[in-house]
């Protein structure tokens, strides 16, 4: 039963509503601008920030759904697998040959659901560390790697596993903008 939440989860993340969003908004192809990834972040340089907004909720949502639909009808198991699947769904999608996101929002969405006080805490870092930095990248680094430790000091030690691993896909996902982020030459919050 818990292959069926993984697959069930790993079709709802591999949705890439960060390029249909983008068209629906009429930028065209997503791939096309910026770092060319298809999250939040990237969405924002096309300079609207409703579809940003959109894009952010949707990613955001679908890791949520996941988690929620998993552990209404088959448990927590059931529920840490799908939001697991949801993430990897996100990061590797079938329909874009594996070339997917880099999982941020989907993440944070999925903890929310999951876990929430973990949740907020990684919100919340993730929002004061992009506000200091004014990078996005920085902000979901600094998230990934604070959220194992929100997990254990929240009395959340069941999830710590998964945010472990996430946490080393993420920073996988991330492995072009820690570079940038070395050479001082990873963008600000909405520049190109
Ligand atoms: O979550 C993605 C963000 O951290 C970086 O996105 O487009 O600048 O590579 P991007």
């Amino acid at each position: 039963m818990l292959l069926l939440w993984a697959v069930l989860g790993y079709l709802l993340g591999s949705i890439p509503f960060g390029l249909l969003v983008t068209r629906v908004f009429g930028f065209g192809n997503l791939r096309e601008i910026g770092s060319g990834n298809i999250g939040t972040t990237n969405v924002l340089r096309t300079g609207s920030k409703a579809a940003a907004a959109t894009t952010l909720f949707l990613d955001g949502g679908k890791g949520a759904a996941a988690v929620l639909l998993a552990r209404f009808l088959a448990g927590e198991d059931a529920a840490q697998v799908a939001g697991l699947l949801a993430f990897i769904g996100h990061c590797f999608p079938v329909w874009l040959r594996f070339k997917g996101g880099k999982g941020v929002a989907t993440f944070l969405g999925l903890m929310l659901a999951l876990a929430w006080p973990v949740g907020i805490a990684c919100c919340l870092t993730w929002l004061a560390a992009a506000y200091v930095s004014r990078v996005s990248s920085m902000g979901a680094l600094v998230a990934a790697l604070s959220s194992t430790l929100w997990a254990l000091v929240l009395g959340h030690g069941p999830v710590a596993g998964l945010t472990l691993a996430l946490t080393l896909v993420i920073l996988w996902r991330h492995k072009d903008n820690i570079a940038r982020l070395r050479a001082g030459t990873e963008p600000k919050i909405g520049k190109s």
